[in-house]
């Protein structure tokens, strides 16, 4: 069973199904949005074929076709049942989506052929198997920051198909931050004219990149039309995915200011940001009514061309420094009487939300927006670390998960000596895995306000498509496992070889992933009875063949192998590591071994 995410029931038997150039898919019922979900599966074919299968009405199952059911099956809007026996396949779901979800399960049953180009007269083995799915949660999301980097139409569009054979379903558009501005608005064309550009600091470390010089041509950038955004938003619901732009406020707005240096509260002047930015303190001024007829205005335009029920409106890390000196703010922060600049955010994004609502929309926000008392109806998004996840649903909000402990995959995923540099942090495929969306604190009735989570692309680091399906792959299919497949089914070893098989697949869709950590795990133990420890040693990458010493020294190709637990009688350092080609790969992974009076 090569799914991922894995899902709720799965039942092999032996044999298989057989697809041929004779077979064809029929619908029931035979309309245009079934068949145009059903064309997601007969373009497979034919990219990996050159043959066009037919799709055609029809129910009764036979030996040469796939059948497609809008049916009950009484597991939800997004849930399928899949039926593959050795004389039919038939797959039936509640609505398109369920048939596009189980169409992903289809393609990842059959063999890595469907990826490559084929022979013409190709037959395929599909292993029979019955299948029942569903999501555990519903919002399975993943973030990109095209700010800090700008990614063209043609990545967008691959991201979405990653999201799209992952089962994900919300994908958070970063489109402004201090570093450029990326959604071109009409009413303001400075925004893109002016806020979308910087001065290039290519392969200048993003903490080092000094700001823009008196002179300085601003060069590097990138926005999106609202053409191709339109394109955008329909390739995405194309394949069941929602698109939740972010347009940030009051702070991470340098860019805005840059264009429109009267929205802040010096009036400039402003240069978009080269690189690191803070304290964040450029922030839109809250004492000035002309901020809220121009955020109004640009959000009109996201309005129509986001139907995303929720509108971000990002809040996070505004520093407050220009506030406090700001008679305006402190105006406001007055006449409306509010404690201090802390409130005045919240009345900030408070008024924004009420617009929001009257246009039919509900707002999201980064976890900051707690500060302050918030709407009910306000959705936290949850990034700062566990805690504030917990306050938000204890009082009420609902929230999405993505605390950058585990869900930021800007942050390292293997040792640093091993990678191109990142942000820092450390989350590994295994610690992804193990991720649990609801934390313990929370009451069954308190962990209903827990809508998801989502992984953060965040892309200081990050500039190049390549790049960016690095730190995402294979990351995103340990999340989007921890997002659909039920809590009581993880087994690490067992996901590993999914994982590894899965590699393949990405190979074969050009598509870049880390290898994995070769950082070993070593586990000791303290037998007390026998005074001595046994050391277990893991590595994350499969069937690792794991070199160690008890002498202090780098392992190499001639140290022992790793089989089973080793016993240790006497202070042990213990140097560890995997060796590819010779090469020790990154640092040996290292642990002392103490033993004390104690011990004994
Ligand atoms: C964030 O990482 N500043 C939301
Ligand atoms: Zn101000």
């Amino acid at each position: 069973m090569n799914i991922i995410p894995k899902p709720y029931k799965f039942e092999e038997k032996p044999g298989f199904f057989l697809i041929i150039p004779k077979t064809k898919i029929q619908l029931t019922p035979f309309n245009p949005k079934l068949q145009k979900t059903a064309q997601f599966l007969q373009s497979a074919f034919l990219n990996a074929t050159g043959q066009k299968i037919p799709i055609i009405p029809g129910k009764a199952p036979n030996p040469t076709t796939i059948t497609f059911s809008i049916c009950e099956t009484g597991l939800g809007k997004e849930g399928y049942k899949l039926n593959i026996n050795a004389r039919y396949i038939k797959l039936e779901a509640e609505s398109e989506t369920g048939i596009f979800y189980g169409i992903q399960s289809l393609l990842q049953l059959l063999p890595n052929e469907i990826h490559t180009q084929t022979d013409k007269d190709f037959r395929w083995e599909i292993p029979v198997c019955k299948i029942e799915d569903k999501p555990r949660f519903g919002w399975r999301g993943l973030h990109l920051d095209v700010s800090r980097h700008f990614f063209d139409v043609n990545f967008i569009k691959r991201y979405i198909d990653l999201m799209a054979m992952h089962k994900l379903n919300l994908f958070h558009w970063h489109l402004t931050d201090d570093n450029g501005w990326r959604i071109e608005i009409k009413k303001y064309p400075k925004l893109t004219e002016v806020g979308a550009w910087r001065a290039p600091r290519v392969g200048i470390d993003w903490r080092d990149s000094k700001p823009q010089q008196s002179g300085e041509k601003t060069t590097y950038g990138g926005y999106y039309t609202q053409i191709e955004i339109k394109e955008i938003v329909q390739y995405a619901s194309d394949r069941n995915i929602t698109i939740l732009p972010e347009i940030e406020m009051p702070g991470h707005t340098l860019e805005v200011l840059a264009a429109y240096p009267e929205l802040g509260c010096t009036g400039g002047p402003y240069f978009v940001a080269t690189g690191n930015h803070k304290p964040n303190s450029n922030l839109f001024c809250a004492g000035k009514e002309e901020v809220f007829s121009f955020l109004e205005n640009v959000l009109d335009e996201v309005l129509e061309l986001f139907p995303s029920k929720y509108i971000h409106v990002g809040g996070d890390e505004a520093d407050k420094g220009e506030w406090k000196k700001c008679p305006l703010c402190q105006q406001r922060i007055k006449a409306e009487g509010l404690a201090d600049e802390t409130e005045l955010q919240s009345w900030f994004i408070k008024r924004i939300e009420k617009y929001l609502i009257t246009k039919g929309r509900k707002l999201i926000g980064w976890d900051e927006i707690l500060e302050g008392n918030l709407a009910p109806e306000t959705t936290v998004m949850n990034w700062r670390g566990k805690d504030s996840g917990v306050i938000a649903a204890q009082t009420g909000h609902n929230v999405v998960m993505s605390p950058k402990t585990h869900c930021y995959f800007d942050h390292y995923q293997a040792n640093p000596s091993t990678e191109k540099a990142a942000i820092g942090g450390y989350t590994s495929l295994k610690k992804v895995y193990f991720y649990e969306p609801i934390p313990t604190e929370l009451s069954a009735d308190e962990a209903k306000h827990v809508l998801g989570a989502q992984a953060n692309v965040w892309t200081e680091w990050i500039s190049t498509p390549e790049h960016a399906e690095y730190m995402l792959l294979p990351r995103l299919s340990a999340l989007a496992e921890v997002l659909w497949s039920p809590q009581d089914s993880k087994d690490w070893p067992e996901f590993q070889t999914r994982i590894e098989n899965f590699k393949k697949r990405l190979e074969l869709l050009n598509l870049n992933y880390c290898p994995g950590t070769y950082q070993i795990e070593i586990d000791t133990k303290f037998d007390a009875e026998n005074n001595l420890f046994s050391i277990k040693m893991e590595s994350e990458i499969y069937n690792a063949k794991i070199h160690y010493t008890l002498d202090g020294n780098t392992p190499t190709q001639n140290s022992a192998v790793y089989t089973s637990p080793i016993v240790i009688k006497k202070t042990t350092t213990i140097n560890a590591g995997i060796i590819i080609d010779g090469k020790l790969m990154g640092n040996p992974s290292r642990k002392i071994v103490n033993f004390h009076q104690c011990n004994g």
